[in-house]
């Protein structure tokens, strides 16, 4: 074995509709250039022409090669296997299908539902009759474009939504990639249906609970979190207000007047203008039985410098 070789053991979680599902053990040697979908290609090719995975490109642009690696959400192609072995500090690695998602067979998964949720959202331009007819150009402007070009990049592997847990908890939840990609049309200048791309998003964007992972997995750089932030500003544009977007509205008076006040979001009074008194004695009460009640009464410090705080939020 030369210098740069490494023998690994890759532990890859099979799956079958006869058999169910069960650990498998292989051992190759890899190199410092040796990609994940290289370690699947040569065990399938080498060692056991059973085992199913999808991948294509080699070069994290078609978004076929998700899947769990040493439980991270993570595209095949983009990781290296002797970084794995360097990060975990052990020559074995583990693969699994990504979360979320049926599992077909070994690493291949079901895509019927995150399909649906994508085209849920309509991710097409709907240009104008006059463009359509070739009676007219529209043009995106720089500043336009620089508000677009980073959720442009989206390649639909799935790895955001395998690793969200309100899409698991919310089945009303559109789920990370559907927003990113909804909200890049939805900002895009060129697009006629924008009320009706309000009336599909909103709702649905104050079901996130904001706990980033889809920031932290995503292979591009996406931040699908970031497009539901932005989405939510939308809401005053929203014509017939849902009760979703109403409670939403609410929630960020209470935010903008609890920083006014007290420099800080005091998330308990921010609970009670959102929900009402009666909403937040119940939810306490069952925080009391969970044990989390100490969370909600935390004592909180006086901020410094108010006028600088009051400044900033005039500005
Ligand atoms: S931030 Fe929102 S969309 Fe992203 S993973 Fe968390 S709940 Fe899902
Ligand atoms: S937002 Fe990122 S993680 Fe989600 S589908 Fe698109 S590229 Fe993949
Ligand atoms: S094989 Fe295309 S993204 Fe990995």
């Amino acid at each position: 074995m030369s210098e740069e070789e490494k023998e690994i053991v890759v532990k890859i979680k099979r799956f079958s509709k006869e058999k169910g599902s069960w650990w498998q053990e292989y051992k190759l040697k890899v190199d410092r250039f040796t990609q994940m979908t290289e370690v699947l290609r040569r065990i399938k090719t080498e060692q056991d022409p059973t085992l199913a995975y999808r991948a294509s490109c080699h070069m994290a642009v078609c978004g076929s090669c998700g899947m769990k690696i040493n439980g991270e959400p993570r595209l095949a192609c983009k990781t290296l296997a002797l970084d794995m072995v360097r990060k975990y500090g052990k020559n074995e690695i583990t693969i699994e299908p990504m979360d979320f998602f049926p599992v077909t067979k070994d690493l291949v998964v079901d895509w019927t539902d995150f399909y649906n949720r994508m085209f849920k959202v309509k991710p097409r331009l709907y240009p104008s009759k006059e463009v359509l007819e070739g009676k007219a150009e529209h043009r995106l402007k720089p500043e336009d474009q620089r508000e677009l070009w980073k959720f442009e990049q989206c390649i639909w592997c799935g790895l955001c939504v395998s690793a969200c847990p309100s899409v698991k908890n919310d089945p009303e939840f559109l789920g990370p990639a559907a927003h990113a990609k909804g909200y890049r049309f939805l900002a895009d200048p060129r697009d006629t249906i924008f009320d009706e791309r309000l009336k599909i998003l909103i709702d649905s964007a104050w079901r996130c609970t904001y706990c980033y992972q889809c920031f932290n997995v995503c292979p591009r750089d996406i931040e699908p979190v970031t497009t539901i932030k932005k989405t939510r500003a939308y809401t005053k544009f929203l014509r017939e207000k849902t009760p979703v977007a109403l409670t939403g509205e609410k929630h960020a008076e209470a935010i903008v007047k609890s920083i006014e006040e007290s420099g800080k979001i005091e998330e308990a009074k921010v609970y009670i203008s959102t929900y009402g008194l009666l909403t937040a004695i119940t939810d306490m009460i069952y925080a009391m039985q969970n044990g989390k009640l100490r969370y909600a009464l935390v004592t909180q410090k006086k901020v410094k410098d108010m006028e600088q705080i009051r400044k900033i939020m005039g500005e």
